[in-house]
Parts: C-alpha cells; sequence; structure tokens
C-alpha cells in the first residue's frame, strides 16, 4: 500500500477570483481569505457596481483596512494584497482602460452579461457596445475577465456555458486575439476543450466546489440552497472533465474559488441567490480534490505559479503548510449583522492550514 503523505509545504497560493462583498459583510469574511492567500482578485460586483478606477481605489482601501484592523488575521510575516477588478458596462470609456492600466492596482476587467447572476444587471447587453473598451484593453494589455453564461430566457440553464462560447466567446477571441482573457469559473467540457484548444492568452479559472460536486448535490434529500451557484452545478461527466484538468499540469488552468458570501436568510428562501460561501477552506478543499486524484504535488503549480505567470506577476517566494488532519467546519460564520452557512458546515475537510 503506498503510504500517505501527512503534510505539504507549498508557495503561498493566491485567489484569482474572489467575493469580498463591502463595509461589514467585507469584515466578516476577508480573514478567511488573506489567512490563506498572498494576493486575491476582487471581483467588482457590488451595489453599486465598481466601475471606475477612483472607485476601484477606494474599495481597495477599505479592504486593506479591514484586514490591517485584524492584525491577529494573518499569519506573522505574511502579507496580503487585494488586487482590483473593474465592472465593464456598455458605456466603459477607453479612457477609464488606460487608467486603469496606469493606476497599477487594477489587473482586469469583468464581463457580466446583464441579468447573468448577482448584481449583474449594470452587465453587458451586446457585445458590440464593449468593442472600443475591448480594444483599448488589448491595447493597454489588461485582461478581460468573462462571466461565461448566456442570460436568455430561452437558453437551457446547463447549456448556457456552452451557448456562450459559441456565440460571445469565439467572436471576441476573433476580434480581439491580443487580449487576454479568463474565462472564469468554468464547468462544462465544452469550456475545458475549448481552453485547450485556444491560443496562450486564454486561461480558465476552476472552483474547489465545481471540482468536488456534481448537481446531484444541489438535491440531495431535498433542495440544498447552498450547493446552489452560478454557473449551476454539472453532470458528473463534466465535473470530471474539469477534474482531469485542473489537476493535469496544463499552465492554462488555475485556482478561483468564486467563493461568494450570502447571508442565509438570503439562500435559504423561497428565491435563493447564487453563491458558495468557500473563503473559509478553499486552500484545504483543493487539497482534497489534488489528493483524490493522487497528485499532490501538482498543487502547488494549479494555486501558486499558473494564475501569477498568466497575470505576469512575480510568483510568491512565502509558504504555506498543510496537514492532513480532519477538523469540523462550524454549523455558520457570523456575516455583518447576520450569519452564513459555508461549504460543509457541520461537516469536515481532510486537510488543515497550519
Ligand atoms: O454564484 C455566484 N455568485 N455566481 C456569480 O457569478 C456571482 C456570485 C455572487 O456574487 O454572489
Ligand atoms: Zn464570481
Amino acid at each position: 500500500m503506498q503510504t500517505q503523505i501527512s503534510s505539504l509545504t507549498i508557495a503561498r497560493p493566491d485567489d484569482w477570483h474572489v467575493h469580498f462583498r463591502d463595509g461589514a459583510a467585507l469584515r466578516s469574511v476577508v480573514g478567511h481569505t488573506a489567512r490563506r492567500f498572498a494576493r486575491a482578485l476582487v471581483m467588482p460586483n457590488l451595489k453599486p457596481p465598481v466601475t471606475s478606477v477612483e472607485a476601484a481605489r477606494e474599495y481597495r482601501t477599505r479592504i486593506v483596512d479591514a484586514v490591517t484592523a485584524h492584525p491577529g488575521l494573518l499569519q506573522a510575516g505574511a502579507g496580503f494584497t487585494p488586487l482590483m477588478s473593474l465592472y465593464l458596462t456598455d458605456n466603459t470609456a477607453p479612457q477609464e482602460i488606460a487608467l486603469a492600466k496606469q493606476s497599477g492596482f487594477v489587473h482586469a476587467v469583468k464581463y457580466y452579461p446583464a441579468g447573468a447572476t448577482t448584481h449583474s444587471d449594470a452587465g453587458i447587453t451586446r457585445l458590440e457596445r464593449v468593442y472600443p473598451a475591448l480594444e483599448a484593453m488589448q491595447r493597454h494589455d489588461l485582461p478581460l475577465l468573462v462571466h461565461g453564461e448566456v442570460a436568455d430566457a430561452e437558453v437551457d440553464i446547463y447549456d448556457r456555458e456552452a451557448v456562450f462560447i459559441d456565440t460571445v466567446l469565439s467572436q471576441i477571441l476573433r476580434r480581439f486575439p491580443g487580449l487576454r482573457v479568463v474565462f472564469e469559473h468554468i464547468t462544462t467540457r465544452e469550456a475545458v476543450q475549448f481552453v485547450q484548444g485556444a491560443g496562450a492568452k486564454l486561461g480558465a479559472t476552476i472552483t474547489a466546489h465545481h471540482l468536488l460536486y456534481n448537481r446531484n448535490a444541489i438535491f440531495q434529500g431535498g433542495i440544498r440552497p447552498h450547493y446552489y451557484c452560478l454557473p449551476v452545478l454539472k453532470r458528473e461527466e463534466h465535473r470530471s472533465v474539469l477534474l482531469a484538468a485542473a489537476t493535469g499540469g496544463d499552465p492554462k488552468f488555475f485556482l478561483g474559488t468564486d467563493s461568494a458570501p450570502h447571508a442565509r436568510g438570503t439562500k435559504e428562501t423561497a428565491c435563493g441567490c447564487a453563491g458558495v460561501y468557500t473563503a473559509h477552506a478553499a486552500l484545504e478543499l483543493y487539497a482534497e480534490v489534488f489528493d483524490g486524484a493522487g497528485v499532490l504535488d501538482r498543487l502547488e503549480p494549479f494555486a501558486a505559479f499558473h494564475g501569477a505567470d498568466f497575470y505576469g506577476l512575480s510568483r510568491n517566494v512565502e509558504k504555506v503548510r498543510l496537514e492532513r488532519s480532519a477538523w469540523k467546519v462550524p454549523d455558520a460564520y457570523p456575516f455583518a449583522d447576520a450569519s452564513l452557512v459555508p461549504l460543509r458546515a457541520g461537516d469536515s475537510v481532510a486537510w488543515k492550514l497550519v
């Protein structure tokens, strides 16, 4: 029998896709990410959305303040740097893209199709409307992040990603061949194959929850709102393709949790919000995935190298250590004046951050 690895030291990873929210909610969740990751690319879907460099600068300050307000939050000597993104709208001006590039702290611009997900009503209504902004991003080499789902009522929810590839993403890549694009939180075989077949300018993030669960999780013995996110979990055959992509060593795939906190009451209701909260155990959950696939040695490049290389940022030199030691996830965490239910609530996670 093979002996089990009992601990693992890797370069401190980065989370290339996270939702922090704002105000008291931000202060509730930011520590989970800051403790594990050296950097995180923060999504701009606030209310109102972060559409300008000035708004991103102010949001960044609030995040840094939230981290530094709790000195016990970080491991001794470890830092945390939020990387900011702008929310692309039909009206984003090319000048704003130039300012974003100059800022040094805006690292990407996020494309939400209007109506596709949480706080996406300011998103894109027609691709042609953002050509001037995309042209500027290509010129300034500022990456575009796409929520890759169409929001048309006629398209089945399980097909939204595949249709987005055919009708939007292919067109973006054809028209802007020099633009770096990240296909965010991919969930299907079609997405994996499309990324593998495209040039080096296209990368993709993969969440822990899409690697760990298929769509049965949403309906296990009843309706389970805490497994509902967008893009929604898919069939097992898609999960297995994602798993092979994440653990296969291809540098086009990298870690992005899409940890998306929502107050318990807004999920456990007749029309619940989309989002799975994983920040409390993010790296540990990915360790489970890579361990289960028998390739723990590939966790470090996926979690700490591929994303940094894609974004043209230096790799982190600090280390983190994980131990094979099961721990019980609390039933809930405080979230502003409410609480949130994390993934694996009341259940165990096999790896622990030391
Ligand atoms: O499940 C999701 N939650 N998908 C998204 O695209 C947005 C996110 C959120 O902000 O809650
Ligand atoms: Zn997201």
